[in-house]
């Protein structure tokens, strides 16, 4: 019988509430958006503060409509961080954009707001900045440029539901802001999204937009109450999309976000507990932390001294994986894949930090459920193999 202890890069924390909600959903005989997606969205705009929130099936699908509802055209230029997933970016592609990158912090991952004002064109229509891990980006400084050269902040803060920024929570600064509920995300409703938007005539278009471009949802249409017979037909407005949120959902979206706090907290306890330990290896850098910002903790990002070490990063991984311990990276800086590279003909040394911290990056587990005994093995599993792979130092002979 192997033995090994095992720790699993991520697990979700689903209780009978959550089964409870969904079951009743299944029972009602409406599964679709209807009144727990407005209950879902209402909720949010308590937590986040928000004027407007709409509900959809992904955070791409958020990022999409709102970039969707600025009505761009291949002239404008979007810009956001190449240290991100793919679909911050490719949304840009999607809604008919150029995309452009703009350099990181290495110390945050976010990005660097002087390399943002240097990106920055006559083109420029938006900036999609990406609060990395759970910490928010400089605000102040990303805000100060969207009043200067008149852009829309679109935030992916797909990492970032908890987080505030000089005590503003993020969903209610920028001009939109995407949220995830993807199933490893500090909330889930398996596959979900949340956008929320300042401006009340924007957030009606992108509701309409969510829903095939439709003048009436569906629940408008058949709910025995809402409908009004013959009149209950719709039109198409837009060029719409089908990126609604199903009630099925949004009942598991209502438990996880009453459960959002608790989530955070046991997060927060066991981030605290990885760094105490990881501070003081020297082969390993910790992300900076921000005194103006609530970190979201949402995930347990470390960058590896290569240079320190006889193996490359991929190897401490699977070092890490046949000693029973689950990792990650984020990310793979989108401008070192082939697809980014052969469209946009970039190279690594376009984005120098992004593709430093790409090639040092693992990503330890974090979730709520992890036991904080199985932080304290990963760290000890991390000591173990570091301390057998270290370099020589050459001392020079004198
Ligand atoms: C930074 C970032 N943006 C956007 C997304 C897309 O989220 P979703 O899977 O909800 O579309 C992710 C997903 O991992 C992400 O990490």
């Amino acid at each position: 019988m192997n033995t090994q202890k095992k720790v699993a890069f991520f697990k979700t924390d689903i209780g009978t509430q959550e089964e409870h909600a969904v079951m009743e959903v299944l029972r009602s005989g409406w599964l679709t958006t209807g009144q727990q997606t407005a209950d879902f969205e209402n909720a949010f705009k308590t937590y986040t503060g928000a004027r407007n929130a709409v509900a959809v099936n992904s955070c791409t699908a958020a990022l999409h409509l709102a970039l969707e509802s600025l009505d761009l055209t291949s002239d404008d230029e979007v810009i956001t961080s190449p240290f991100t997933f793919s679909a911050s970016a490719s949304e840009i592609i999607h809604a008919g954009a150029r995309l452009k990158f703009a350099d990181i912090n290495p110390h945050t991952g976010n990005i660097d707001p002087a390399c943002l004002e240097q990106t920055i064109s006559p083109r420029t229509k938006a900036v999609i900045p990406v609060h990395y891990a759970g910490l928010p980006c400089d605000m102040n400084e990303i805000m100060n440029l969207s009043f200067e050269y008149d852009l829309k902040i679109i935030e992916d803060a797909a990492h970032a539901l908890e987080s505030s920024f000089n005590s503003q929570k993020i969903g209610s600064i920028g001009d939109f802001t995407c949220f995830s509920f993807y199933a490893t995300k500090n909330i889930t409703t398996g596959e979900g999204g949340m956008l929320t938007c300042d401006n009340d005539a924007l957030a009606e278009k992108i509701r309409i937009l969510s829903l095939h471009g439709m003048s009436k949802d569906a629940w408008k249409r058949y709910h025995p109450t809402l409908n009004s017979g013959a009149k209950n037909y719709y039109q198409i407005l837009f060029r719409g999309f089908k990126y609604n949120m199903s009630d099925i959902q949004a009942a598991l979206g209502i438990v996880q976000l009453s459960r959002v706090d608790e989530f955070w907290e046991k997060r927060r306890v066991r981030a605290q507990l990885y760094r105490t330990l990881l501070q003081d290896i020297p082969e390993i850098e910790l992300f900076d932390d921000d005194i103006r910002s609530k970190h979201a903790y949402h995930l347990m990002p470390v960058k590896l001294r290569t240079d320190m070490l006889t193996i490359t990063r991929d190897q401490c991984i699977e070092l890490l994986r046949q000693n029973g311990v689950g990792c990650s990276i984020h990310f793979i800086a989108l401008h070192l894949h082939p697809y980014f590279q052969d469209t946009f003909g970039l190279i690594p040394s376009d984005f120098p930090n992004a593709t430093n911290v790409s090639e040092r990056v693992i990503t330890l587990p974090l979730y709520p459920i992890l036991p904080e005994e199985d932080v304290v093995y990963v760290v000890e599993t991390i000591k173990r193999i570091l301390c057998a792979n270290l370099r020589k130092l050459l001392i020079p002979v004198t």
